[in-house]
């Protein structure tokens, strides 16, 4: 195993020509640029129609020259893909449709040598049903050890039919599945937030804790920068398992945010920082409390966590500005930066939900058919990488939102996989719509994607994508993906200055100062404005008209300071 050093790579100023960002920087992640790198969809090196490490490894030069600064990949370890590999069998082996280890060292030192961190994604909260610990509980039956790293439990009644308790999904529907004894008899039901192939894990049990600080280091040794903990706030359970109310204090839910969560996370915090270099812990935390959630962030927990508050907010001034205040705010007693995140593999692409009538996002009211207006949607949604990269903090790009690719949602029938869609019955579209394959060069499918033109990728591309293409976007000063190149150029002039100063304006313009003169401007209202006094423009989303700002615009400036 050739590990990456993480805090000696400053001699390697420039490779091939191009000047590398410090990698030994111990606060990179507090303004760090993090690419959110859906590895099934991004480039298929091996021409099966399925993203992979190879393809990484070729597109390398494209992320640098997109000016990121970290890379985080969704789960990519051995796994039956039920939920896209968030139900993992062996966090050891790379799942074999995307590689194997020693490409993934291979890609974490060559993006490294690029001034490119690699951030992984680790799910506690279950793994899959096809994991060893999991098929040997199933094995071991009722009341053995092996049982207890899971939840299992007899069933409610006589016959023990009735399910333990009924919590509700997250995928919606059931949280416990029946199983079958050896002799066939109905046996004992096993906790599911998720799907039936994602069981619970029991984190009261020391195997569990364990395992999972064993993971960390197993993939702190290869080089990685951090990880990105899913479902982060759903780990520990009220053994009683009493029925959820909606009543409970703070801390005591059923199965969310429960005060004994942070323990969890201290003792990763210490794994962490027993490596050299600062390898961070990101929290997937949904929390509509903002104190609840940065609680996560205290100084010996998580570094950062996902800030959904403003990628759930619809596009409108007074809802953007109560949310940077709320989230600068509630960050700012324990000292963590805010992240600032548009989109991820979950929820609608941004210049879909921005091309709504309703343009918050909630899981709740994706539906098929909804009327979307792409043109107002990608304005807006450039309007808003300028706004988002402007904040001071982390930044998240989810791969194909530097295209402006909208959701696609008009998936063949037959060629959707996401299991949201299934347990709603077919109502809710799912999310397979934001993870349609990057088209990368050409005029048809599969978009250089994959090498050959005969390839089928595993979630078919729109016929028209030709004019999303890295091709056809690199050649146009227009396009989205130029818009943000030239943005995080800019961002990085910044240079990791957590300043941030609201500056007089109407209600529904965000106007703000950074340090070294830096100002942003977005124009929410329904007519252009003046822009505010400054010495250069540095760019904008929309070209000035007769130098006003225009409505659902955003503009860069340098003030005099
Ligand atoms: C959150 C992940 O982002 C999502 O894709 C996954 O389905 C659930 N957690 C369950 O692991």
């Amino acid at each position: 195993m050739d590990v990456p050093v993480l805090e000696s790579e400053a001699e390697a100023t420039t490779v091939a020509g191009a000047p590398v960002p410090s990698t030994t920087d111990p606060l990179w992640w507090r303004s760090a640029v993090i690419y959110q790198l859906y590895i099934r969809s991004f480039a298929d090196g091996d021409g099966d129609g399925t993203g992979d490490i190879a393809g990484v490894r070729a597109h390398l030069g494209y992320l640098k020259e997109l000016g990121v600064d970290a890379l985080w990949f969704t789960p990519w370890y051995a796994s039956p893909l039920a939920d896209g590999g968030y139900d993992v069998s062996d966090y050891r082996q790379i799942h074999p449709a995307f590689g194997d280890i020693s490409e993934a060292e291979a890609l974490i030192r060559e993006a490294l040598a690029l001034g490119i961190r690699t951030i992984i994604d680790v799910v506690p909260n279950h793994i899959s049903h096809e994991h060893e610990w999991f098929k040997a509980a199933l094995a071991a039956g009722p009341g053995s050890p092996e049982r207890e790293r899971f939840w299992f439990h007899p069933g409610v009644g006589p016959n023990g039919d009735g399910m333990p308790t009924h919590w509700v999904s997250n995928f919606q529907g059931e949280t416990w599945t029946r199983t079958t004894n050896a002799d066939g008899t109905p046996g004992e039901w096993y906790l599911h937030l998720f799907t039936p192939e994602q069981p619970d894990l029991n984190w009261n049990h020391p195997d569990v804790r364990k395992e999972h600080e064993d993971v960390l280091r197993f993939w702190f040794d290869r080089g990685v920068a951090g990880v990105r903990i899913d479902s982060a706030a759903l780990l520990v359970k009220d053994p009683e398992l009493p029925e959820v109310t909606g009543d409970e204090p703070a801390g005591q839910h059923p199965n969310t945010d429960r005060d004994e969560v942070h323990d969890i996370y201290r003792s990763w915090r210490a794994v962490a920082d027993s490596y050299p270099g600062t390898r961070v812990l990101v929290g997937e935390v949904w929390m509509p409390d903002p104190v609840r959630f940065t609680n996560y962030l205290r100084p010996d927990e998580m570094h950062t966590a996902f800030n959904f508050d403003f990628m759930a907010r619809p596009w409108k001034g007074s809802e953007l500005r109560e949310s940077i205040d709320s989230m600068l705010a509630a960050h700012a007693p324990v000292g963590a930066p805010s992240t600032w995140v548009l989109s991820n593999h979950d929820v609608t692409r941004t210049v879909t939900r921005y091309g709504r009538e309703d343009s918050s996002f909630a899981f709740a009211t994706k539906r098929f058919g909804t009327p979307t207006d792409l043109e107002l949607g990608t304005r807006r949604a450039r309007a808003a990488a300028l706004l988002s990269a402007a904040l001071p903090g982390s930044l998240y790009v989810y791969q194909g939102d530097e295209l402006g690719l909208p959701e696609v949602e008009d998936l063949p029938e037959g060629t959707r996989q996401d299991p949201m869609h299934f347990r709603s019955n077919g109502v809710d579209p799912g999310r397979d719509g934001c993870r349609v394959p990057l088209p990368w060069a050409g005029d048809h499918p599969p978009f250089g994607f994959s090498a050959g033109t005969d390839v089928q990728p595993w979630l078919p591309q729109p016929e028209d994508w030709g004019r999303y293409t890295v091709d056809a976007e690199a050649a146009d000063p227009g396009s989205m993906l130029s818009l943000y190149r030239a943005a995080l150029t800019i961002r990085r002039t910044l240079d990791g200055d957590e300043s941030f100063r609201w500056l007089d304006s109407a209600p529904d313009v965000l106007c703000f100062a950074r340090g070294g003169g830096f100002v942003s401007v977005t124009n929410l209202s329904d007519r252009p404005i003046d822009l505010p006094e400054h010495e250069e423009f540095l760019l904008g989303s929309t070209e000035l008209v007769n130098g006003q700002l225009a409505p659902d615009s955003t503009a860069w400036l340098r003030a005099q300071h």
